[in-house]
């Protein structure tokens, strides 16, 4: 199954994402995990994405069509792949073709996951992620049972640089302008299902893999 979740800042793509990688046994690609982990490990990539990350904007297309490139050639990719963050540009999207028709493959399922806008924002404002495994949580709907800590490695529980509320808004400003357009891309090319992104973390997941199976 290859497969791109599309959707939002805040619409769970990675909160799915994780769901679909075990019950498929497919890796998931988060561009914006990789870009993270390479701004952890401050290497050049890391220096290059850290300007564009903080203020809320797109890390420029060739950069983002490099490291998933690079990624989708890996063996573990052979059985599928879930891709969480990218594309996010039409041009990101016309590489992507290209490169797995170089492949030999091609997309089977666009997912968009669709939640209002006053949700995404309490969403990422109360989101909180491990600073060690990276596992996700929020204030309200999916706490730690230690304030601070995670729940599975006992790393510190911090909140990304960008789910301050003014970057929050340009994110999703940026979002409506660069990312929406790839949902009638997608639509165009037969191959976009809506699912609504609301409700439990279960519910939703439910959702996906009824169309899935579609
Ligand atoms: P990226 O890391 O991809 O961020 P994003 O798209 O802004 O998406 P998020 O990770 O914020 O949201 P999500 O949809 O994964 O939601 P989550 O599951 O965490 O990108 C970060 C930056 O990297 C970009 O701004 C850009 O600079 C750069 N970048 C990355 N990819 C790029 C690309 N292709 N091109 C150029 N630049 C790129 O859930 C959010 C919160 O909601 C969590 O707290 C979660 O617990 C909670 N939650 C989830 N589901 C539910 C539910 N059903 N009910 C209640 N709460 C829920
Ligand atoms: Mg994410």
């Amino acid at each position: 199954m290859n497969l791109i979740l599309l959707g939002a800042p805040g619409a769970g793509k990675g909160t799915q994402s994780k769901l679909i990688c075990e019950r498929h046994n497919i890796p998931q690609i988060s561009t914006g995990d990789i870009l993270r982990a390479a701004r952890k490990n401050k290497t050049q990539l890391g220096q290059l994405a850290e300007k564009y990350m903080v203020e809320g904007k797109l890390v420029p297309d060739e950069v983002v069509i490099g490291i998933v490139k690079e990624r989708l050639s890996e063996s573990d990719c052979q059985p599928g792949f879930i891709l969480d963050g990218f594309p996010r540009t039409t041009a990101q999207a016309d590489a992507l073709t290209d490169m797995l028709s170089e492949l030999g493959r091609q997309i089977q399922s666009v997912v968009s996951i669709e939640v209002p806008k006053d949700d995404l924002v309490k969403r990422l404002a109360g989101r909180r992620v491990c600073s060690q495994c990276g596992s996700t949580y929020h204030v309200d709907f999916a706490p730690t049972q230690k304030e601070g800590v995670c729940d599975k490695c006992d790393g510190e529980v911090i909140q990304r640089k960008d789910d301050e509320e003014s970057t929050i808004l340009e994110r999703l400003s940026v979002y409506e302008k660069q990312t929406q357009p790839l949902i009638d891309y997608y639509k165009g090319k037969d191959l976009l299902q809506t699912v609504e992104g609301t409700g439990e973390v279960s519910q939703v997941n439910q959702r996906i893999e009824r169309v899935l199976q579609q």
